[in-house]
């Protein structure tokens, strides 16, 4: 699989350290090494909220380098963040569907329920009991200080925001922390929330783990993905309509990318920094075919944009055929999803209870 490096990010995407991006990112090498080593040595945890079926983005963002960290050996926790899904809006509209069809994407992409813990955060009570220590720990500065949070509030459509969209961060340190996590894969608007997870970590661990540690300091493993766009040229959300989801069939795909923005120049180029739409386009083929953006858009070259998108349709519909298969056939048997998630949530409640009890010895609560 080729992977970007900086420079093939578009331009408008954040300045590479404004989040303390090139640190992890050099961090995230070396842990690469280490988990081909000794994978075992790890427990990662990774999540989303429940709010759509997951697309192209997603994909090659994220779970394909969680099925690839399954498959090296390393434990994995996958989350559906489902209180989460209230910090922008008021009411989770359909969370019973959203979350079956998060189950629906896992699994046909290749995450393992019998290898990986599939589970939501609302059916693990001892996993939310951790919230109110870990709000001790944090102070009010911190939490109004979170560049991902300011930015959500910005981007919400409340009218108010409420004490959810403060604290969700360290929730999220507690999704994390009960299972005793030490990877987290992220993209880089996720290293705020992470920074606060090592914060509250370290603080439960100086004031009473009586000199050790209750919780490791989890680290951040930065995606390598490079970024796709939407077939807008804005960023890929299905909210927008400008996503290719993982669910969608070979005609509606054709449809999404037919109408796909490009640019009036008609010789293909992969030319990320000045031509983003036509390089994502060209960098979506190159994901699918395994091969590298230049290779696609020399192949293409003159033949001009109506070629490339008919590129990107076959190949996109080449490479998701049997995941959207697979996803065909799980979705035939809700009663099968259902009790991934029963095992799951029965997983994740006896090692939260755990960990809850460890807590409640460490801050005295004896009784
Ligand atoms: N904040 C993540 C998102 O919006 C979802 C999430 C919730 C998460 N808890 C997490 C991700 C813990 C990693 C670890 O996509």
């Amino acid at each position: 699989m080729p992977h970007a490096t900086e420079s093939t990010l578009p331009s408008g995407a954040a300045p590479a350290d404004a989040l303390g991006t090139s640190a992890a990112r050099a961090r995230s090498e070396v842990l690469e090494k280490q988990i081909r080593k000794e994978p075992g040595r790890f427990r990662v945890l990774t999540g989303d909220r429940p709010t759509g079926q997951l697309h192209l983005g997603h994909y090659f963002g994220t779970l394909h380098n969680r099925v690839r960290l399954q498959d090296l050996g390393v434990e994995m926790f996958v989350l559906i963040a489902d209180y989460q899904v209230l910090t922008d809006r008021d009411v989770a509209d359909n969370l019973t569907g959203h979350v079956e069809e998060l189950v629906l994407d896992y699994l046909a992409v290749g995450i393992d329920p019998a290898r990986a813990t599939i589970f939501t955060h609302s059916a693990i009570p001892a996993l939310n009991q951790l919230l109110l220590p870990f709000l001790s720990l944090v102070s009010v500065a911190e939490l109004r200080r979170n560049p991902t949070v300011k930015d959500e509030i910005t981007h919400s459509r409340q009218s108010s925001v409420s004490g959810l969209m403060f604290t969700y961060p360290v929730h999220q340190a507690a999704d994390i922390l009960f299972c005793k996590a030490n990877l987290v894969p992220v993209g880089q608007d996720q290293l705020p929330h992470l920074e606060l997870t090592r914060t509250v970590a370290r603080r439960f661990n100086d004031r009473y783990g009586q000199g050790h540690s209750v919780f490791p300091e989890p680290e951040a493993l930065l995606s390598r993905a490079p970024l796709l766009l939407g077939t807008d040229g804005g960023k890929m959300s299905k909210s927008r309509g400008n996503a290719v989801t993982l669910a969608a069939d070979a005609d509606e795909t054709a449809r999404l990318l037919r109408g796909a923005k490009t640019d009036s120049e008609r010789h293909i180029t992969y030319d990320p920094a000045n031509r983003p739409e036509v390089s994502s386009l060209v960098l979506l083929a190159a994901l699918c075919q395994d091969r590298s953006p230049h290779e696609v858009a020399d192949d293409i070259g003159p033949a001009g944009a109506g070629a490339l998108k008919k590129c990107v349709t076959e190949a996109v519909n080449e490479y998701l055929a049997p995941i959207r298969a697979r996803r065909a056939q799980y979705a035939q048997d809700r009663g099968y999803l259902r009790q991934v998630l029963r095992q799951g949530n029965e997983r994740a409640n006896t090692i939260a209870e755990a960990t809850r009890n460890e807590v409640r010895q460490a801050m005295n609560n004896h009784y």
